[in-house]
């Protein structure tokens, strides 16, 4: 019932030219895949670039954030509607790099997802639970505060425009993944957040994706799991043999 998207977020890496050579090959590859929704997040100087690229293509294109106002005396930063203007379909907000490296709080986080929204952009809200907090017992406590602060009042008519990305961020770049069943465990409580906020429709339609070192060999398994609806993938989505695998991998069985 849930198409499985998979996001592949290039963050501060790739020039104009090397992300329109490894778009091109997405597009190539993936052009055949059927039942599983794919996009890709370059970074803001290549976006309308790699956006003109995939036009005939099913891929999407997502910005790595965006901020809350629509235009003014705000120095470095790119609005939703700019977004769009270049491209743009998707984008992801509060990625715990953000959080951790430039101090995007949930109020912020909160005020980014609206204002994508109100702009007509999807949005991956990204939540998840440092090393300490897990080992501390405040995993759920962590992801629900996120969930809270991003997605607690929206609007019925815009949450098939949202997407929820847990990511552990002990799993971010490190090459320790989640297991299936910790990721699934998560994202099952996730989902009954969704419940209770949103109600069971959206629940049951909003997809949350998995992010965290996701590789070709270890996504399959991770896509199995009844609540895990695609994958953010980092680092393997730097190269396109990688990336087209972890695609592959989430297509329903
Ligand atoms: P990673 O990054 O796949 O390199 O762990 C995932 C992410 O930060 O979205």
């Amino acid at each position: 019932m849930r198409t499985p998207f998979v996001v592949g977020n290039w963050k501060l890496h790739k020039t104009i030219a090397e992300s329109l050579a490894l778009v091109t090959e997405l597009k190539n590859q993936l052009g055949s895949l059927r039942e599983v929704a794919v996009g890709v997040a370059p970074p803001f100087t290549a976006l309308h670039a790699v956006a003109k690229r995939v036009e005939d293509s099913s891929l999407a294109v997502a910005a790595q954030d965006c901020f809350w106002e629509e235009k003014g005396a705000f120095t470095g930063e790119v609005a939703p509607a700019m977004l769009r203007d270049a491209g743009c379909t998707w984008a992801i907000i509060g990625h715990s790099e953000r959080r951790q490296f430039f101090g995007d709080t949930d109020e912020a986080v909160g005020k980014k997802v609206k204002a994508a929204l109100a702009a007509g952009l999807g949005v991956i809200a990204c939540v998840g639970e440092t090393l300490a907090q897990r080992d501390g017992g405040a995993t759920f406590q962590i992801v629900e505060q996120h969930l809270a602060g991003a997605v607690s009042d929206l609007d019925a008519a815009v949450v098939d425009r949202v997407v929820i990305a847990y990511e552990p961020v002990w799993a971010i770049g490190t090459g320790r993944t989640a297991t299936p069943a910790q990721a699934q465990e998560v994202h099952a409580f996730i989902r009954s957040w969704l419940g209770k906020q949103l109600g069971a429709a959206a629940a049951a339609s909003i997809r949350i994706q998995y992010g965290g070192s996701v590789k070709p060999d270890n996504a399959a398994l991770l896509m199995r799991e009844p609540d895990i609806d695609g994958a953010l993938v980092g680092g393997a989505s730097l190269q396109a043999a990688d990336f087209v695998a972890i695609c592959r991998a989430a297509k329903p069985s």
